[in-house]
């Protein structure tokens, strides 16, 4: 089942995610079952076809309600996957083997859904309940990451509300940071509700594009140093994970003054994905040792893409990891496993054969 769309603000770069991999898997191998969550919540049976969900000439595709709705199966000892539609009786659509959940922001890389999909019983890509839930938040996986000695930039937290009820005292706790600023939701991505604060005068209106996404803030400082990503890729039978080759962002176009929302997806002109990253070979492999002992402190399974900052002096510190990060074939994570030796087919195959591999329940 490649799942995908979804209640959260990256919806339709969810569904783009989904058109790649649609193409990409082998129906000599596979059975698809296409479902797509609409921007309610509500799953129904979806079109299959991968040139309905991309984004073409900056239009963003969406799940509709098709009137076919989608059960997960109730309990351990019930597998099947079952429609509902208008008038008619419940249709069994059988066994799924593996769910390949394409989600990205809340209600999907959060540890939501697979709840649902480990009380289903049911196997499926990426990382489990806890994982995903820390990944999702800046908060949390700073605190996982600095908690097993990886290195993070300085932040502070804004609680729902704190900057609300005192401004003065929410500003003097960021005022230390120094400038600029990084205000962020606590849980998004895309970039989606990030502001760079250059004048403290501008820290309210910063805050309150962020709170849009998230009542709980992270306020980060600025750090200075090149935007390199590395691809990890979980291992077999309690093997390491593995680091790809990594990628570097850089921006070009000065109308972006950081990888924004636009930048990631509606002006690929302004932005060069650098892959494999031009790097000496000493800074690679502390990239790559950072990125897998990141995968490793969270708890990934299957997949993440760990990004950093490569600072002048040659240090590397973690801004995030992402336990579903962009998908289609032009994205990073699938190119920088190009750059490695793994061309996008066979990086879905090995998601879905790790997938395939692990138990279920607690493991
Ligand atoms: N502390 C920081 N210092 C410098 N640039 C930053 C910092 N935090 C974020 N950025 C810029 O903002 C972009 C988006 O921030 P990020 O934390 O990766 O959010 P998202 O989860 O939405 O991708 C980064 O790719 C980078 O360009
Ligand atoms: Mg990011």
């Amino acid at each position: 089942m490649v799942l995908f769309g979804g209640r959260s603000g990256e919806h339709a770069i969810s569904c783009a995610t989904a058109g790649g991999v649609l193409r990409a898997l082998d129906p000599q191998r596979y059975d698809v079952l296409a479902v797509g969550i609409t921007p309610t919540g509500r799953w129904v049976l979806a079109d299959p076809d991968p040139e309905r969900w991309a984004i073409t000439e900056g239009r963003l595709p969406q799940v509709e309600d098709t009137a076919s709705h989608v059960l997960l199966p109730q309990a351990v000892d019930d597998r099947d996957v079952q429609v509902l539609e208008p008038g008619e009786l419940p249709r069994a659509l059988g066994n799924v083997d593996v769910v390949f959940p394409l989600l990205h922001g809340p209600f999907g890389e959060d540890g939501t859904l697979q709840g649902m999909l480990e009380l289903a019983d049911v196997r499926y890509v990426g990382a489990g309940v806890l994982a995903s839930a820390v990944g999702m938040d800046k908060h949390m996986m700073k605190l996982v990451l600095a908690g097993h000695g990886l290195p993070v930039g300085p932040f502070v937290v804004l609680a729902p509300g704190e900057f609300d009820r005192d401004p003065a005292a929410a500003t003097a706790k960021v005022e230390s940071l120094g400038l600029p600023l990084f205000v962020k939701p606590a849980r998004a991505g895309s970039s989606l509700g990030i502001s760079r604060v250059e004048d403290l005068a501008d820290l309210p209106a910063a805050i309150q594009a962020a709170a849009q996404h998230d009542p709980k803030i992270v306020v980060e400082a600025g750090i200075v140093g090149r935007e390199i990503e590395c691809g990890v890729l979980g291992g077999h039978d309690g093997d390491r994970a593995r680091a790809s080759l990594p990628g570097e962002i850089i921006v070009t176009d000065a109308r972006h003054d950081f990888y924004d929302f636009e930048a990631k997806y509606l002006d690929e002109a302004g932005v060069e994905l650098v892959c494999p990253a031009d790097l000496p070979d000493d800074v690679v492999a502390k990239v790559q040792d950072v990125a897998v002992r990141s995968f490793e402190a969270v708890g990934c399974e299957g997949l993440a893409r760990v990004d950093v900052f490569v600072t002048p002096d040659g240090e590397v510190v973690v801004n995030e990891i992402n336990t579903m990060p962009g998908f289609t074939p032009f994205s990073m994570y699938p190119r920088m496993w190009q750059a490695s030796g793994l061309e996008y087919p066979e990086l879905v195959d090995e998601l879905v054969r790790l997938a395939l591999h692990r138990p279920t329940g607690l493991r």
